[in-house]
C-alpha cells in the first residue's frame, strides 16, 4: 500500500515537471519562430503624432485582425513620438492575445541637421515615410505603409499579393491620385512633375525597403526637397510624385479599390470596384465626419468600437441598419461594395445568431 502510494506521488511529480517544461519550450519555441519567420509575415507600418491618432491606429490593427485568416502572421511597427510609446505599449498589449498579431513600436527619425524641417513639412510627421528605409534599416522586405487614416475591408495579405507581379525595377506600388485628369489636382494645379497622368495617393504604399535602401531613396529625398521646396503642396506625397515622374519604370500601379476614398464616390462613381473596396482611405477627416459621406465614419466607428471577444458579423449588420437612414449620400449608394468583401469573408460568423448591436 505504502510503496503504491509513494509511486503515485513520484509520477505525479514527473507529470508536473514534464508538463512544465514542454510549455517553457513551447512559448520558448514560438517566440523564436516569430522573430526569424519571415515568408508568411505581413509587415505593416503606420505613422502615429499626436495622441489624437491613436485611435485611428489601433481602429486599423482591429480592422486587419478582423479580416485576416487565422495562418496569416501580422506584424503592424508602428513610428511615434516618444511620449506616446508607453501608452500605445500598453494598448496594444492588450490585443496581443490575438495569435498572429505581432508589434514593434519604434520612435521618428529624422535624417541629418534637418530634424525640425522634417518635422514640419506639412502634417505633423507625415514626412516621416519617406525615411522608412533608414528608420527600419533592420528590415529587409516589402512592407505597406498606410496613412493612420485607412482601414483594410480586406485580408491584409490580398495587397501584398501585389508583390508578385513586381518586376525587377519596381521598388513600391500605390493608386492613382485620381481616375480621370479632368478632377485630377495635379495635371490642373501643380507646378512640378507628377507620375502618370494624375500623380499617385501615397496613403498606401508598398515599399521594397531592401531596393530602396540600395537606389539611395532618401538621398534623392532630400535632393528633391532642395530643388522643389518652393513647389510643394502636399509635401512628402509631392516628392514621391517627382520622383516617379523621373522613374516611372519603378512603380507599380495598385488598383484604386486599395486605397478607396470619398472622392471615389461623392459625386460621381469614379473608381471600378466590383469585386469590392479593399482598403478605405478616410482622408480629409472623413472617418470623423457624420453629416457628408457618413459611411466612412459609420465604418470607423463600428470597427473602432469592436470587441474582439465579440461576433465581428455585427460590424455589417451596424452599418447596414444606419444606412437605411442616409442612402440620400452618394457613397451610402455603394454600400453593397463597401460590405462586399467584408461579407465574404465574414460569412460564416452571419449564420450564427450571436451577434447583437444596439439600434
Ligand atoms: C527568410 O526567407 C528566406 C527565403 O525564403 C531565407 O533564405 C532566409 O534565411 C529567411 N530568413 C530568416 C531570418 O528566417
Ligand atoms: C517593369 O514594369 C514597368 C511598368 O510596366 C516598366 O516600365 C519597366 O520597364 C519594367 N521593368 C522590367 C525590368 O521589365
Ligand atoms: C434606401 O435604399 C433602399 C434600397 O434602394 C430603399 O428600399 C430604402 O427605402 C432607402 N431608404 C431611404 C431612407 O431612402
Amino acid at each position: 500500500m505504502r510503496w503504491y502510494i509513494k509511486y503515485l506521488i513520484l509520477s505525479l511529480i514527473f507529470v508536473i515537471i514534464y508538463v512544465s517544461i514542454y510549455q517553457y519550450y513551447d512559448k520558448y519555441f514560438d517566440v523564436k519562430k516569430s522573430k526569424t519567420s519571415n515568408s508568411s509575415e505581413l509587415i505593416i507600418s503606420v505613422v502615429v503624432c499626436g495622441i489624437s491618432r491613436i485611435e485611428e491606429v489601433l481602429a486599423i490593427i482591429k480592422s486587419a485582425l478582423i479580416f485576416s485568416t487565422p495562418k496569416d502572421r501580422i506584424k503592424f511597427i508602428i513610428v511615434t513620438e516618444n511620449d506616446l510609446l508607453e501608452l500605445l505599449q500598453e494598448k496594444l498589449e492588450t490585443y496581443q492575445n490575438q495569435r498572429h498579431f505581432l508589434f514593434d513600436l519604434r520612435e521618428i527619425k529624422f535624417p541629418g541637421e534637418d530634424q525640425e524641417l522634417w518635422r514640419k513639412l506639412f502634417k505633423p510627421c507625415a514626412s516621416q515615410r519617406l525615411f522608412l528605409p533608414s528608420v527600419l534599416s533592420d528590415v529587409d522586405a516589402t512592407i505597406l505603409y498606410l496613412d493612420s487614416d485607412t482601414l483594410f475591408l480586406s485580408p491584409p495579405q490580398e495587397i501584398f499579393d501585389y508583390l508578385r507581379h513586381f518586376n525587377s525595377s519596381q521598388i513600391a506600388a500605390m493608386t492613382p491620385e485620381s481616375e480621370h485628369k479632368n478632377v485630377a489636382w495635379y495635371p490642373r494645379f501643380s507646378s512640378h512633375p507628377f507620375y502618370g497622368e494624375c500623380g499617385v495617393n501615397s496613403g498606401v504604399m508598398l515599399m521594397d525597403l531592401t531596393k530602396m535602401r540600395s537606389l539611395k531613396w532618401e538621398q534623392e529625398m532630400l535632393r528633391l526637397y532642395e530643388k522643389y521646396r518652393l513647389n510643394l503642396v502636399f509635401g512628402d506625397q509631392d516628392l514621391i510624385n517627382i520622383y516617379f515622374s523621373q522613374h516611372p519604370e519603378q512603380l507599380f500601379i495598385l488598383p484604386c479599390a486599395f486605397n478607396y476614398r470619398p472622392d471615389h464616390c461623392m459625386y460621381v462613381s469614379m473608381c471600378p470596384v466590383e469585386d469590392g473596396i479593399k482598403l478605405l482611405h478616410g482622408n480629409r477627416g472623413y472617418f470623423h465626419k457624420t453629416e457628408n459621406q457618413p459611411i466612412f465614419n459609420q465604418l470607423y466607428e463600428s470597427i473602432q468600437k469592436h470587441q474582439f471577444h465579440s461576433n465581428p458579423c455585427r460590424i455589417i449588420k451596424e452599418v447596414e441598419y444606419q444606412i437605411q437612414g442616409t442612402n440620400s449620400s452618394k457613397c451610402s449608394k455603394l454600400s453593397d461594395k463597401f460590405l462586399q468583401t467584408p461579407k465574404r469573408i465574414l460569412k460564416r460568423n452571419c449564420e450564427t445568431d450571436d451577434y447583437r448591436f444596439d439600434q
